[in-house]
């Protein structure tokens, strides 16, 4: 369990890229570009969640699309040195809370189907494989789709 002691989640801003950079980069071997997060910062319909150790450090986000009732979670990574501490977990959980703030119940996403740690995680999230995207990704890896519906399966 994540102690909550100095752990804050708030929106993320431009000025968080330095930081959100970094994480990306050590996550994804074909990382989102500065240009691919301002975009999103610039979006309706793109909402995002930072989580922050003594509200400076940033440790995890999320980017994600909000379409009335659905969420479509684009991004998540974690600070290698945070990792599997929770972080993902409770940030997963703060979105969960807000989407439904704003009547968004079925979450979806597409996930790499080598990424054991990100499928676990999500499974342990109440996620279920709905669906492949046969080579989704630039290096010919097929993407799961991955469904959860809160209404259905409340967490
Ligand atoms: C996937 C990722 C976000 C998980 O973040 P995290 O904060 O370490 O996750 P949590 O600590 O909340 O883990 C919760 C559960 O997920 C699963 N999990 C997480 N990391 C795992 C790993 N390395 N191997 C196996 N299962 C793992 C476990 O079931 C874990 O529960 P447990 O620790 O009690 O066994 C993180 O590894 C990461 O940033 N990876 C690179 C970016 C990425 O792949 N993002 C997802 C894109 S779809």
């Amino acid at each position: 369990m994540l102690n909550m002691n100095g752990i804050s989640i708030r929106k993320l801003t431009p000025e968080d890229l330095g930081a959100i950079l970094m994480i990306e980069k050590a996550s994804f071997d074909y990382p989102w570009s500065e240009k691919d997060f301002l975009g999103e910062f610039e979006m309706k319909i793109s909402g995002n969640l930072g989580i922050f150790l003594d509200k400076k450090h940033l440790l995890g986000y999320t980017f994600y699309w909000l379409i009335e009732y659905e969420c479509h979670i684009l991004n998540l990574a974690v600070d290698h040195k945070w990792r599997r501490k929770e972080v993902a977990t409770t940030l997963l959980k703060a979105l969960f809370h807000k989407a439904q703030q704003k009547k968004a119940h079925i979450f979806f996403l597409e996930v790499r189907e080598t990424n054991v740690p990100a499928i676990n995680l999500y499974r342990r999230m109440g996620f279920t494989v709905v669906g492949r995207r046969e080579s989704y990704y630039a290096d010919g890896l097929d993407a799961l789709v991955m469904n959860l519906d809160l209404l259905a399966r409340p967490i």
